[in-house]
């Protein structure tokens, strides 16, 4: 490999969600009241979605290069530049085209989220989204005081499913205007397959209701999965909206930038009207997501590899030790979700367990997923493995201390 997965990054210092933000964003807790039993140096931090990798070279000199040139003003893309770059990736890697023409830029997709929630629905509309899901699915319809629907998805022998019977149901709801679409799925990790994403796409027009289509994980993949945009399944449909960013499988979260691509001419306006940036980006973002998408796949293929193999590693390691969990690899994402209740005694707070009893800080449950997520444990595999050893051995033991489940 020509990039070093196994390095170890030290964030201390650097105002990282991920090192600092955690007694906030996982237990409430703003001011450091609650102790653990764990130092800051000890704990091994598998909770929010980013990586523990350094970025890929190219973004790096890219970020060098415009930061050497030392202007910093207003900025925004007027040239085809990145929409060129972003459009040949689509093309390269999903077979995919879209018009440049619908393409619109947000520094984040939950920004996008919470604005779009906003402009398709009335007062009284709902919004319908597949759980377990990702928190802030949830915080974007209660921002805009949309009621939510859940349709529930299946767990199978370690495999998530689509119920689409409640689907359809679901969607016949005259109030319900907008599906929340997650492909591929956080926190399932899993990759919908073209039948499944042929009926979701049946469903939705057949009820003529708004699909907002986050494809934030689609980069990153197990071997031999390949990403379909819903737009490639909908090619005609006006009113679905496709976020994608470089920003989650490459690492730079922290530079905010994110493609909106709305199809509908009066939404899309609704959704620029709305602009609180009115239109602006950071240029750093701007070169780096480019160059992300001009020269990064190396880089991405390899880290998709190297996190393929931490999968595999942390599979073997639950099934010799915790087999009554019954975990799947799944096929997206470099988060894995675990049924760690289903080692543990009724009833137990995991986010609390694993942090005191292993020094490990992940993120689980229904506190901080969204329904039918109970037990549940995501892991974040997008790190050294010497620290996943390290996790693992420790959530064994703790899990052996607390005596399984009774
Ligand atoms: C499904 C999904 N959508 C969106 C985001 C965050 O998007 P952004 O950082 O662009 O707001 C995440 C982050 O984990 C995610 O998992």
């Amino acid at each position: 490999m020509k990039y070093d997965f196994d390095k170890i990054v030290d964030r201390n210092n650097t105002n990282a969600l991920k090192r600092d933000g955690w007694r906030e964003y996982i237990f409430g807790d703003p001011e450091g009241k609650l102790k653990f039993n764990f130092s800051d140096e000890e704990f091994i931090h598998m909770w929010v979605a980013d990586m523990e990798f350094e970025c890929a070279d190219v973004i790096i000199d890219a970020l060098k290069k415009r930061v050497d040139h030392g202007i910093f003003g207003y900025t925004t893309i007027y040239n085809d530049d990145y929409p060129n770059a972003f459009a040949a990736w689509c093309k390269k890697r999903y077979d995919w085209e879209f018009d440049k023409k619908e393409l619109c830029y947000s520094p984040g997709i939950i920004p996008a989220l919470y604005e779009l929630i906003g402009d398709i629905c009335e007062e009284d509309d709902k919004v319908l989204f597949q759980t377990p899901s990702y928190g802030f699915f949830k915080h974007a319809s209660t921002y805009n005081g949309r009621e939510m629907v859940f349709n529930k998805m299946k767990f199978n022998e370690g495999k998530w499913e689509m119920d689409f019977d409640d689907l359809a149901e679901k969607c016949s709801d005259p109030k319900v205007k907008v599906l929340v679409w997650c492909n591929p799925h956080n926190p399932t990790g899993k990759v919908w397959t073209e039948d499944e994403l042929k009926k979701v796409a049946e469903i939705v027009e057949k009820n003529d209701i708004y699909i907002i289509s986050d494809e934030i994980h689609c980069d990153m993949r197990r071997s031999g999965v390949g990403h379909i945009p819903m737009g490639k399944i909908m090619p005609d449909y006006p009113k679905l909206v496709t976020s994608m960013s470089a920003s989650k499988c490459f690492n730079m979260a922290g530079l905010q930038l994110s493609n909106i691509i709305i199809r509908d001419p009066e939404l899309r306006q609704k959704f620029k009207d709305g602009d609180k940036l009115v239109g602006f980006l950071n240029p750093l973002s701007i070169s780096a997501m480019q160059a992300a998408y001009e020269g990064g796949e190396e880089w991405l293929n390899q880290m998709n590899d190297y996190v393929e193999e931490n999968f595999k590693y942390v599979k073997k390691f639950i099934d010799e030790n915790l087999p009554e969990i019954k975990f799947e690899i799944p096929e997206s994402t470099y988060l894995a979700w675990v049924n760690f209740g289903a080692a543990l005694p009724e009833g137990t707070d995991v986010n609390d367990f694993f942090a005191n009893q292993a020094g490990v800080l992940i993120e689980g449950g229904d506190a901080l997923f969204v329904d039918n997520a109970e037990g549940f444990v995501r892991l974040n595999l997008a790190m050294p493995k010497s620290l996943i050893v390290t996790a693992m051995d420790r959530m064994l033991d703790a899990i052996n201390k607390a005596g399984g489940r009774k």
